[in-house]
């Protein structure tokens, strides 16, 4: 709920994720023009990346409504028909988690998606019959961590993908700078890079960072945020000098200690971890990742040279493949 201050309204205001900026505002420019709904966008990458942000910053640039749910909330066809049935013309659907619509919720979104009509079955037995429904042009808008959990059908309805990446160092360092100035918190550049390069790539924590950090500047020094005061807050939240937490290490040090450097498959890597295999593939793995520390191959994960340096530890000089 805090979360929401601090997110950008207009795409004017976001920070980063140049590529996606750049072409959503050709799209909303070109559909608001002639006055029809955006074509259906699927935002995937993985949480905090600002997907959800996006959906609204949608809405609010085609100068409509957003309706806002989430793929485990609609169990049954009759939720999502409720919901169609009741937007108005060219307004924002948002489904979050869409990944995770039941097969029978699925195959309703088809028809409104494409025609944007939906069949709706009323009564049961033999008096059940079919009716359809004239809905108002609206755009989907779905959110999930991986496009590769959506089935071929679903995906194929979008006219417009965007993956999300993760952001530099200087754009975190941006949007904290924004964000203390919406707190009012007192940072000087300094202390906005240390919090920048130790939020794993995601707004979401670094916002999260800073309000620790502020809290932090306030009782134990004069509530101005520098590189010292984020270093000793981030220090006391068991952030390391990368930005790992204490799951990121706990994955790193199981691969390495436990496995022996890998290669090691998901399911043992859970079990070792106390980590459900989504959590780690959806939240922990995409930023080691990105940064070069696990490598995902055929066999299994593996810890890279990185990984091994970070720990103080020697990497073995065989290939990481092992041929
Ligand atoms: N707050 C969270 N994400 C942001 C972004 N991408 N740009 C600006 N402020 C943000």
């Amino acid at each position: 709920a805090i979360e929401r201050a601090l997110r950008p309204k207009v795409l004017d205001e976001y920070i980063g994720q140049e590529k996606i900026r750049g072409q959503l505002e050709i799209f909303i420019s070109a559909a608001r023009g002639r006055g029809e709904a955006l074509d259906h966008t699927l935002l995937f990458g993985p949480p905090g990346l600002g997907k959800t942000t996006l959906a609204n910053i949608i809405a609010r640039e085609m100068g409509v409504n957003l309706r806002q749910t989430s793929g485990p909330v609609l169990e049954r066809p009759g939720d999502l028909a409720a919901l169609l049935t009741n937007l108005e013309a060219n307004d924002v659907l948002f489904i979050d988690e869409i990944h995770r619509l039941s097969p029978v919720v699925e195959e309703i979104l088809y028809p409104a998606l494409e025609d944007y009509q939906i069949d709706i079955m009323i009564g049961e037995g033999p008096a059940a019959r079919s009716v359809k429904l004239d809905l108002q042009p609206f755009t989907l808008v779905g959110a999930t961590t991986r496009a590769g959990m959506l089935t071929n059908p679903l995906r194929d309805r979008f006219g417009i993908v965007a993956r999300l990446e993760f952001y530099t160092t200087e754009e975190l360092a941006k949007i904290v700078t924004r964000s203390a100035a919406l707190l009012k918190a007192h940072i000087d550049d300094s202390g906005a890079l240390e919090i920048a390069r130790r939020a794993r790539g995601t707004p979401r924590i670094a916002n999260r960072l800073l309000r620790r950090v502020r809290d932090y500047a306030e009782v134990k020094s004069n509530g101005d945020i520098t590189k010292e005061t984020a270093d000793a807050a981030l220090v006391m939240l068991d952030v390391d000098t990368v930005g790992f937490d204490v799951m990121d290490r706990k994955l790193l040090e199981a691969v390495l200690y436990k496995f022996n450097g890998g290669p090691v498959g998901i399911g043992n890597l859970a079990a070792a971890i106390g980590e459900a295999a989504d959590t780690i593939e959806d939240v922990l793995e995409p930023y080691l990742i990105q940064q070069g520390y696990l490598q995902r191959t055929p066999r299994g994960r593996v810890a890279t040279p990185a990984a091994y340096q970070h720990f103080g530890l020697t990497p073995p000089r065989t290939s990481l493949t092992g041929d």
